[in-house]
């Protein structure tokens, strides 16, 4: 009867684990019509930050980009790509007609203490790293594009004020300066003698690389440590700044849909522990329920609960109590293992939880967690595609301010750029996403949009700019 007895016990914790699972799982749905009601919502918060970025949740910032490449550039050119794990180094030779050369991409994780540190050392850091590259190359290059995925006012092309940081980085003085102009003096002192001649945000860049190899590409979306989305404009569609905007016709506009917050997904208890840890308390809340910094906290909340409500990690589970424990490539590890046994997850759980040896139920249930957080993430991308393509009217309905109904005629081909590891480096979140895009639009649209990935397309698209914008081509988009 002791022995029962255990058993009954053990069974009714395991069932609170199922519980929480339960739970978890209902409040973080996204059936199809819910997603539908996402997507309007983000479509009407463009139009509004279109009129003015008070009135809206997303700020809709104009990015000065008027004229994207269009295949004559030639020569050789520089580009830094500050992303939010690691920085990039590009040195990039452009041949005519669309051709690209040679490409040589230097990476540099970006180590913690820089992203608190002061501007100064952060800049100097960057221009000295590009100094022992290009003395490496021995190339001088004929010009600089400046990646800097952050949101920031642009005053021009070659400068702009950092509006705040995202992504967990913290220079708090950094904070309304001129990013552009910062860099520039920091190449100065380390004794280079090149400027920058295009300053960007990383969709941007990732557009122009798209548009460079096609020229249906509309839009890019950036899935990795953060997520945001930029995307061609008609300049009579910008209400906001109009005495600013040139003569061409159409601008770039930087989404920043990080900061959306859809009013149609509930902000579950992990959402909203999670921010307490975070720096943008309650802000970024797109960002945090889709991308790379932020997916693997949301796990090790979900694992923490299960361990309060039961013993399904066993006894000794203070590791699971440390903020972001586990990152998103762990998460991601977790779920693509498909081994009978999931070894990997047994693995992780050990290294990185100090969970050792959990039954194969209990890996089952880790994995499962993996997955719904995933499915959420990638099918909530998918919706701010789907969202972008409304708003430019390609997604076979028409976008009012308050409705949206069906439109006849099938829209023209339309091709959205994509770059991020959480994208490109994790295919079940993948597929989720373009799943979920056809779902949206429906079988008759889905194949007007062609995703398109392109490898290293911030950092080369700002080399390409750089390109486009040091020569005196007057062209447009
Ligand atoms: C964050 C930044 C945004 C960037 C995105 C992807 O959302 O605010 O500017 O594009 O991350 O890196």
């Amino acid at each position: 009867t002791a022995l029962v007895a255990r058993r009954v016990k053990a069974w009714r914790r395991w069932r609170r684990a199922l519980a929480v699972l339960r739970d978890f799982e209902e409040s973080f749905a996204t059936p199809a019509e819910r997603l539908q009601r996402v997507v309007n919502s983000l479509a009407i918060e463009m139009f509004a930050g279109l009129a003015s970025e008070d009135a809206s949740k997303v700020r809709m910032l104009l990015t000065c980009v008027d004229s994207l490449p269009d295949g004559s550039e030639e020569g050789v050119y520089y580009a830094i790509d500050i992303g939010g794990t690691c920085f990039r180094f590009l040195k990039v030779e452009l041949g005519a007609g669309s051709t690209i050369i040679n490409q040589k991409v230097e990476n540099q994780p970006i180590n913690e203490e820089l992203t608190k540190d002061t501007s100064e050392d952060f800049f100097n850091f960057i221009a000295s790293t590009l100094k022992n590259f290009i003395e490496r190359e021995g190339d001088e290059g004929k010009a600089l594009g400046f990646t800097f995925s952050f949101p920031v006012r642009q005053l021009s092309i070659t400068s702009g004020s950092l509006i705040r940081w995202t992504k967990e980085f913290s220079i708090e003085e950094a904070d309304g300066k001129d990013v552009a102009l910062c860099l520039n003096e920091a190449l100065a002192r380390n004794g280079l003698n090149l400027q920058v001649n295009a300053l960007m945000n990383n969709t941007v860049g990732t557009l122009a690389l798209g548009h460079y190899y096609d020229e249906d590409t509309v839009a890019a979306v950036i899935i990795g440590a953060g997520t945001n989305a930029c995307y061609i404009e008609n300049n009579e569609a910008i209400t906001k700044c109009q005495g600013l905007l040139t003569n061409s016709g159409r601008t770039v506009v930087n989404v920043e849909w990080g900061s959306f917050r859809p009013p149609q997904i509930p902000l579950t208890p992990y959402d909203i522990c999670f921010n307490n840890e975070t720096r943008n308390y309650y802000d970024q809340g797109f960002e945090k329920m889709i991308s790379g910094v932020y997916l693997g906290e949301i796990a090790g909340l979900v694992f923490c609960k299960m361990a309060q409500e039961s013993d399904v990690f066993g006894t000794d589970v203070d590791g699971l109590a440390t903020p972001f424990i586990l990152s998103t490539p762990c998460l991601a590890a977790i779920r693509e293992d498909d081994s009978p046994d999931l070894r990997e997850v047994g693995n992780i759980l050990e290294e990185h939880l100090k969970i050792p040896n959990a039954p194969l139920k209990t890996r089952r249930l880790v994995q499962r967690v993996c997955d719904i957080i995933t499915q959420r993430a990638a099918r909530l991308a998918a919706a701010g595609i789907v969202a972008v393509l409304q708003k430019i009217g390609r997604d076979g309905t028409r976008c009012g301010t308050t409705q949206v109904r069906r439109m006849t005629g099938v829209p023209k081909r339309s091709v959205i750029a994509i770059e991020g590891g959480l994208y490109q480096g994790y295919s079940v979140f993948r597929e989720y996403l373009n799943e979920a895009v056809v779902e949206i639009l429906g079988e008759e649209i889905a194949p007007t949009v062609v995703l398109r990935v392109m490898e290293e397309g911030s950092g080369i698209g700002a080399a390409l700019l750089a390109a486009a914008y040091s020569s005196n081509r007057q062209d447009s988009i």
